[in-house]
């Protein structure tokens, strides 16, 4: 694998921007979740930056559930980002970072009755999910704005579970029910609409949001057309691809968004739709190359079948292989140059599924070497466990040759955390 900024092999050790991994491990113990501040910073302006060149007016909101860590979150408010929130946990952490309400939006799914009022009492905006969800919200509220989450029956993404619209997916509202949905909302008194979509994560096929795009658009049309509303503002989702896997390639964003603008534009004229907001929610894209974890090696064992490797971390600490299959490249931080040959690389959990690869090209290393798993930035943190009563790891950020804490490891009293003996 060949490495990029901020990751650097320095006489065989691995760096990220000017720290060496030797040196974290050394200070914060393994595993331990390790980002970078600049790479962050990076993926936000590329990505606004691309966008303003098609459209003029967008705004991007940081699918909180990738890193909800609120140093993260902090960065991303600093660079202009709203946030993208899909529990009230989320909503919370995002205002506790400094986000105004107005700069967060709210999709959930099945959302309970206690949920939408902690919502409403806290200002965000609302994306709502099903019919039932609009009316329960009106009910106890009738806000300035809504959004409806629509489903274009079409999805993409990179595993069946992250396919996230189409006919057997339990997201959105469908065309049939939508003009009746905004019309509800009209009657009871809201004055300003979204209307939002999003199809999957892990989508590099631009066809794919231009298929979905088309579908959304018709249905907002015929909204337009019936109720007479105008939409402030139209959201296209999240789910942009980053490259896994090292045959995957970064996404050519300017070709992306050309054509996606290209065709969103046309139709947004030819359907009299008038020039909304277009919004995007993009997680992994931010964050996830900007993190990696690092983990020790426990046990090097040969079977008459695998030379394993066991590692500190486990699916606790990323799950993203067990759950998905999903690829994440695992490299020797600190033995980058030696003659590499397979190994298959296994956690502490007792699960035979707790394995991240298998057949990985790794050199010769011994027990107590360390292993990176790269591209861990995103949905890594954000959907560990203490599974196995296994305490969460901690984060770590680093800057321009810095690093600093930004989330303690947790310890056995965590463990017992509320917990009481009966
Ligand atoms: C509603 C919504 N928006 C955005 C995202 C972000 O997806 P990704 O991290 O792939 O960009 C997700 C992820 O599942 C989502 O559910």
């Amino acid at each position: 694998m060949s490495l990029q900024w901020p990751y650097e092999n320095i006489d065989g050790y691995l760096y990220v921007d000017g720290v060496s991994t030797i040196d974290i491990a050394r200070r914060y113990g393994t595993p331990v979740y390790v980002y970078s501040e600049n790479l962050i910073r990076k993926q936000y302006k590329l990505l606004s930056s691309t966008i303003a060149k098609y459209y003029p007016k967008t705004r991007l909101l940081f699918a909180s559930k990738a890193n909800t860590n609120i140093s993260i979150l902090n960065i991303l408010l600093e660079e202009g980002s709203e946030i993208d929130a899909v529990s009230p946990g989320e909503v919370y952490l995002s205002l506790a970072t400094g986000y105004k309400p107005s700069q967060i939006m709210f999709t959930g799914t099945s959302v309970g009755l206690d949920e939408l009022n902690y919502l409403l009492e806290t200002g965000v905006r609302i994306n709502v999910d099903s019919r039932s969800q609009l009316e329960r919200t009106l009910n106890l509220e009738v806000p300035e704005l809504i959004s409806i989450r629509i489903n274009p029956e079409f999805g993409a993404g990179h595993h069946e579970h992250a396919i996230t619209a189409g006919p057997n997916v339990k997201f959105g509202i469908w065309d049939q029910d939508a003009v009746e949905a905004y019309n509800l909302a009209a009657r009871a008194g809201v004055k300003k609409f979204g209307i939002q979509m999003h199809i999957g994560s892990g989508v590099f096929d631009v066809s794919n949001y231009v298929k979905a795009s088309s579908r959304l658009l018709e249905i907002a049309k015929k909204i337009h057309e019936e109720t007479g509303i105008s939409f402030d503002f139209i959201d296209l989702g999240g789910g942009i691809g980053i490259p896994y896997k090292p045959e995957d390639m970064q996404i050519n964003l300017d070709n992306f968004m050309d054509t996606l603008f290209g065709f969103v534009k046309s139709k947004l004229s030819e359907y009299n739709l008038g020039m909304p907001e277009i919004w995007f929610e993009p997680g992994r894209f931010f964050v996830a190359e900007a993190g990696i974890i690092l983990t020790r090696i426990t046990t090097i064992k040969k079977t008459p079948y695998k030379n394993w490797i066991g590692v500190d971390a486990g699916f606790n600490t990323l799950i993203r292989p067990a759950l998905y299959g999903s690829y994440h490249e695992i490299i020797a931080a600190s033995k980058l140059n030696g003659r590499k040959s397979k190994h298959d690389i296994y956690g502490p959990l007792c699960e035979s599924g707790d394995v991240f690869g298998h057949d990985r090209e790794i050199p010769e290393v011994e027990e107590g070497a360390l292993l990176a798993i790269m591209n861990a930035g995103a949905y890594g943190y954000s959907m560990s466990s203490q599974y196995n009563s296994r305490p969460r790891a901690p984060e770590v950020m680093v800057k321009n040759g810095k690093d600093w804490l930004i989330r303690e490891r947790e310890t056995f009293e965590d463990l017992l955390k509320g917990q009481k003996m009966s």
